[in-house]
């Protein structure tokens, strides 16, 4: 099955130097090594905003211009992290055994997983899926759900 992918970074510091964004382009590049008959549909990057965040989300999901649509950073502690937020208030329903595949198999890597406050879940024929923003933490929490991904795909078509 081609599946086609999203990859939205959430960073105001990378929205104003688009190289400094290392995560969204190795992931990229970990999706498509995994993945070999699909592509990365869309890729963009946004400011830490919520408002912002959730217009990306619905142009995504209305338009259904992906399958799956990987969020990356913002899913933290700090004043700023607000992916978590935004990914609530666009899907219909939530799918908590992604986010806790998620951190339960990152716990293994550091406890720091513990900080992450991952959403995952459906709207229309997308599912949204929050990763925290570093590349390594990207990468892996990717590997941690990438056999789930066409399973997935096939149920919300
Ligand atoms: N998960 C994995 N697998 N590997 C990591 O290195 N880093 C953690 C956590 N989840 C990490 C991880 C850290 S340090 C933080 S603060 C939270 O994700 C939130 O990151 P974010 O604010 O960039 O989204």
């Amino acid at each position: 099955m081609s599946i086609k992918f999203g990859i939205l970074t959430v960073s105001t510091t990378c929205s104003q130097h688009p190289e400094k964004d290392e995560a969204g382009p190795k992931l990229e590049k970990e999706i498509l090594l995994e993945f070999s008959k699909s592509l990365v549909s869309y890729k963009k990057i946004v400011t830490d905003d919520l408002a912002a965040i959730i217009h990306e989300l619905e142009f995504v999901t209305t338009n259904c211009v992906c399958d799956v649509l990987f969020t990356v950073g913002g899913t933290g502690f700090a004043p700023s992290d607000v992916t978590p937020e935004a990914t609530k208030a666009v899907i219909d329903k939530e799918a908590p055994g992604l986010t806790y595949a998620m951190i339960s198999k990152s716990l293994a890597v550091t406890d720091m997983a513990m900080l992450s406050r991952s959403v995952c879940g459906i709207k229309n024929q997308t599912v949204i899926i929050n990763f925290p923003g570093s590349s390594k933490a990207a990468v892996e929490c990717f590997r941690f759900i990438k056999s789930s991904i066409l399973h997935a795909v096939a149920l919300i078509k």
